[in-house]
C-alpha cells in the first residue's frame, strides 16, 4: 500500500470520529486577556476599523521583530501577495523558492508566467532551503529567493542572504511558522529584505483566526503597502500634484475634496485591495503577542517530551537539531523515520492513526502539485524533498491547545505505535 493509500484509508476509517489527539487546536485559542481586549473594543463605542488598535499592534510587532516597518494585513497569504508584488518582477527574471512549504508561500508566482521559478532542494536534516543547492541556482537573472523557516526552525540566513546578495537578489522570509524563534540574537522577519507572517488560528499567535503582517526596512515600500492595503493603486504618479479643486463645490463627487485625486497616474503597477485588519483582531494581536513567550515555551515543552520518546530509536528516528545560537518556535513537530532502519514511516503513520493520533505529512513538495507541473516542473527536480516526503518525514500534534492529559496520552500512544511499527515490516512508500 502506498503512503497516500494508507493515509486515505486511515482518514476514511476515522471519518466522523473525534480524534484523541488532534493535529490542530480544537476550539478557540483565546485566553482571558484576549477576550477582555476584544470585548473592550466591541463595547468602546469606537470604530471597529481604522482606529488606534491596528497602529498599536503594528508598533508592538515592530518592536518585537526589530524591523523599521511592520504593516498588518488580513492574512499571511495577502502578506505574501504584496511582498511578491514589491519584488517588481520583470520578464526574464528568475525566482528561487523552496518546494517544502504551504502553497501560499509561492502561489502568487503563478500569476507571473513571464518569470522562471526554480525550486531549490531542502536539507535532509531540517527541510529548510539547502544553501549548497541554492548556490547552483542563483545567477544574474535571479531577482529573489523566497524561503520558509520550516516548522519554526530558522533557515541558514547568513549563508542564504550572502549568496543572494552576491547576485543582487532580494530575500523574502515566509515567517508564518517562526514567530517566537530567534537566530543569533535576531528575529525572523528582520533577517532579510521582507518578512511575512500569518496569524491564522493555528499559528503561534492569532488575530481572531485570520490575519497577517509584513516586515521590512524600506520606507518606500511602506508608502506603497499603505496604498495597496487601502484600495488605492500602487502606481507611478506624476511628481507634479494637480488639484481638481479644494471645495465640495469645485469637485462635488469627492468625500474629501482637498485630498482626492491630487496627482496624475502615469502607470498602474497593481490595483489596491482592502486588507485592513479589524480593530478587534488587532486588539487580540496585542494581547496574543504578550503571551507569545508562554505559547512558544509550551510548544517547546511538548516537542522535548516527544523527542524523549523518539530517542529510544537512535539511528532510526531523527529529530531536526537546533544549531547553536538558534531557537525554534516548534510551530510544527517534525521528525524523520530513516529508510532502512527497521521502521517504515507509512507503517508508523498507520499505527498512530489507528490509535487516534492525527498525523498529516506537511508539506507535499510543491513542484509536484498540478499547478506547478503545468508550468513544466517535474519529479526529480528536488530529490531530497521528494525522498523525505514519500518515505521519511512526518509530523505530530504540537500546540498549546493540547491538555496535559493529551500530551501524556500522545507520549504513550507514540511509544506504543513505534513498538508496533518496529514489529511489523510495512510499505516503504512510493511516488504517486
Ligand atoms: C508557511 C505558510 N505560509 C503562508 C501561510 C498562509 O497564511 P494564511 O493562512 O494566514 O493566509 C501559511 C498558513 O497556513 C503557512 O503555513
Amino acid at each position: 500500500m502506498t503512503g497516500k493509500t494508507v493515509q486515505k484509508t486511515a482518514a476514511l476509517r476515522h471519518a466522523g470520529r473525534d480524534w484523541r489527539v488532534p493535529y490542530l487546536p480544537v476550539g478557540s485559542p483565546a485566553g482571558a486577556a484576549d477576550i477582555e481586549a476584544v470585548t473592550s473594543v466591541l463595547g468602546s463605542g469606537e470604530t471597529l476599523s481604522g482606529g488606534a488598535w491596528r497602529q498599536r499592534f503594528e508598533d508592538d510587532f515592530r518592536a518585537y521583530a526589530g524591523t523599521p516597518h511592520a504593516m498588518s494585513v488580513t492574512s499571511g497569504t495577502v502578506a505574501l501577495e504584496l511582498a511578491i508584488h514589491l519584488l517588481g518582477l520583470r520578464p526574464g527574471d528568475e525566482v528561487v523558492v523552496t518546494p517544502q512549504t504551504y502553497q501560499a508561500t509561492i502561489q502568487p508566482l503563478l500569476r507571473h508566467p513571464e518569470v522562471a521559478v526554480r525550486f531549490c532542494d531542502v536539507r535532509p536534516d531540517t527541510l529548510n532551503m539547502d544553501p549548497e543547492h541554492l548556490r547552483t541556482l542563483v545567477g544574474d537573472r535571479t531577482r529573489a529567493v523566497i524561503l520558509v523557516h520550516y516548522g519554526g526552525l530558522p533557515a541558514e540566513m547568513d549563508e542564504i542572504t550572502a549568496i543572494a546578495r552576491a547576485h543582487g537578489a532580494l530575500v523574502v522570509e515566509d515567517s508564518a511558522h517562526a514567530l517566537g524563534s530567534s537566530y543569533h540574537g535576531r528575529r525572523p522577519g528582520s533577517l532579510a529584505d521582507l518578512g511575512c507572517f500569518s496569524f491564522h488560528s493555528s499559528k503561534n499567535v492569532t488575530t481572531l483566526g485570520e490575519g497577517g503582517m509584513l516586515t521590512f526596512s524600506d520606507a518606500g515600500w511602506a508608502e506603497r503597502v499603505e496604498r495597496l492595503r487601502g484600495n488605492e493603486a500602487d502606481a507611478r504618479y506624476s511628481p507634479r500634484a494637480r488639484r481638481f479643486g479644494t471645495s465640495a463645490e469645485a469637485f462635488p463627487g469627492a468625500l474629501y475634496p482637498g485630498l482626492a485625486y491630487t496627482h496624475d497616474c502615469l502607470a498602474v503597477l497593481r490595483p489596491g485591495t482592502n486588507a485592513t485588519l479589524s480593530e478587534a483582531a488587532a486588539a487580540m494581536g496585542v494581547t496574543q503577542l504578550r503571551s507569545l513567550p508562554e505559547f512558544v515555551a509550551r510548544r517547546r515543552a511538548i516537542a522535548a517530551r516527544l523527542t524523549e520518546v523518539l530517542a529510544e530509536y537512535p539511528g532510526v528516528i531523527e529529530v531536526p537539531r537546533e544549531p547553536d545560537g538558534v531557537v525554534q518556535s516548534n510551530h510544527l513537530f517534525t521528525f524523520f523515520v530513516r529508510q532502512g532502519g527497521g521502521i517504515a514511516r507509512d507503517r508508523l503513520l498507520h499505527e498512530l492513526a489507528e490509535r487516534g493520533v492525527q498525523v498529516p505529512v506537511r508539506y507535499f513538495p510543491l513542484h509536484l502539485t498540478p499547478e506547478w507541473r503545468s508550468r513544466g516542473h517535474r519529479f526529480g527536480e528536488c530529490p531530497v524533498a521528494e525522498h523525505l516526503w514519500f518515505h521519511e518525514q512526518m509530523n505530530l500534534p504540537c500546540h498549546p491547545g493540547l491538555s496535559d492529559k493529551q500530551i501524556d496520552l500522545l507520549g504513550e500512544l507514540l511509544a506504543d505505535a513505534l513498538a508496533a511499527a518496529a514489529r511489523t515490516p510495512g510499505a516503504e512508500g512510493s511516488p504517486c
